[in-house]
């Protein structure tokens, strides 16, 4: 009996891990996902005056709720513009975030068209997203040849760290190739209330629900590093001139990672940031002004020095959101739900699994022969008891 526990349960290990990579369902939760408000799409109405009045509502109520925490704020300007060292300044110099309103914040995103997709564009983004199963929590990660080991290793920490503590999610994985802002939009109409995108650096801890919940609590959560460079810096004017944003302007804010993304299911975050985030993806004068061989490094010490493509972008888009409250929405230090360990490999997790599938396959197939074993013995035994108590009766 013992034996066949041990085998069904290789059995169901087999099964289980032969899931691994493109889905893996779970159950015991450790993450109580609330209902949030509903978003079955985006909307492609008229945005009327009580769509943006109702969002910068939403947005400043949003802001107002986030209290205190430990966050890695840094919104002094620098007078010494020409410089990525962080700003040891506190005279206040000009700071526009402050004088924008929630609501002429929210009616740029909304309304000036070269932030806005197209319904073309928007439809065929949607298209992606069909064969994605609607789940509460949808996890997603894009493969790329030169990161294949760095992935196995994110894979082993999903697998160890996050999967046994949710449920009801889906891990999907990109074939990069197309944009990874598009199809950010094609997931997160399909996630139910929470949706995670993470690059293959990114190594969760056991305490990734407290930024899960932090995430559905206040629509989104990403993270800054402590000592971030600049924005500007880090990014090219066109990309800036795209987006209608002042290079000193964006001086005082630090990036956040754009390879880390927790969103809710939340129209605000839908409408007023990804949906210009996916738009500006498609647009070479937005993501891509130049060359990018010629911008990848990030060297010397002046601004524009290099470009950081869709993180470049995403910073803009958050700054130009949520303001000089932009940090809100990065997790708080004292929470540390993950390291991101660019170059951490594995390049036998998956030959490994393998091993698992094969060991459990080989278990699988003995289970079956044990049990038609048994079951032949049984009615061979049935069959002899029969027919000798049959014999005995009749004599
Ligand atoms: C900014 O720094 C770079 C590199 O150190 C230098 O070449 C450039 O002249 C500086 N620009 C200004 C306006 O100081
Ligand atoms: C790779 O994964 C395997 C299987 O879990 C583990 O035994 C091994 O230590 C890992 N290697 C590295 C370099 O982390």
């Amino acid at each position: 009996m013992v034996l066949c526990a041990v085998l069904v349960l290789g059995f169901v290990a087999f099964l289980y891990q032969s899931r691994l990579i493109v889905s893996c369902p779970q159950e015991p939760a450790e993450v109580q996902i609330e209902e949030s408000e509903k978003f079955t799409g985006v909307e492609r109405a008229v945005i009327g005056d009580d769509k943006i009045n109702y969002f910068a509502n939403k947005l400043k109520e949003r802001l107002e709720s986030i209290g205190e925490g430990d966050w890695p704020k840094r919104n002094y300007i620098c007078e010494e513009i020409n410089s990525t060292a962080p700003c040891k300044s506190r005279k206040p110099c000009n700071r526009p975030w402050e004088s924008r309103t929630p609501e002429e914040r929210v009616r740029e995103l909304l309304t000036t068209p070269r932030f806005q997709l197209s319904d073309k564009q928007l439809e065929t983004i949607l298209k992606l997203s069909e064969s994605i199963p609607e789940k509460d929590l949808i996890i997603a990660s894009a493969i790329s040849g030169n990161h294949f080991y760095e992935m196995q290793a994110m894979f082993k920490n999903l697998h160890e760290t996050v999967y046994p503590r949710v449920k009801n999610f889906h891990t999907v994985l990109f074939d990069l190739g197309l944009s990874k802002k598009q199809l950010e939009i094609s997931v997160i109409v399909k996630a139910r209330k929470l949706f995670v995108y993470q690059d293959s650096s990114i190594r969760w801890s056991t305490q990734f629900p407290k930024a899960f919940a932090r995430a559905l609590r206040y629509g989104q959560q990403t993270i800054a590093l402590v000592y971030g460079d600049n924005v500007p810096s880090n990014s090219l004017k066109q990309t800036l001139d795209y987006l209608n944003e002042d290079v000193c302007n964006m001086r005082q804010f630090e990036e956040m990672q754009a390879g880390i993304q927790m969103n809710r299911h939340d129209s605000l975050v839908i409408e007023a940031l990804m949906n210009p985030w996916a738009r500006c993806a498609l647009e070479e004068a937005c993501i891509c002004p130049i060359k990018p061989s010629a911008v990848i490094k990030c060297t010397g010490k002046h601004l524009h020095r290099c470009h950081r493509f869709d993180q470049s972008a995403f910073n803009t888009l958050m700054a130009k959101l949520y303001g000089a409250e932009r940090y809100k929405m990065s997790v708080p230090r004292n929470v540390h739900p993950l390291k991101i360990q660019r170059g951490d490999k594995n390049s036998t997790y998956f030959k490994e699994q393998q091993v698992v599938v094969a060991a459990a396959a080989a278990a699988a197939v003995v289970v079956v022969v044990v049990v038609v074993v048994v079951v032949v013995v049984v009615v061979v035994v049935i069959v002899v008891v029969v027919v000798v108590v049959i014999v005995v009766v009749l004599l």
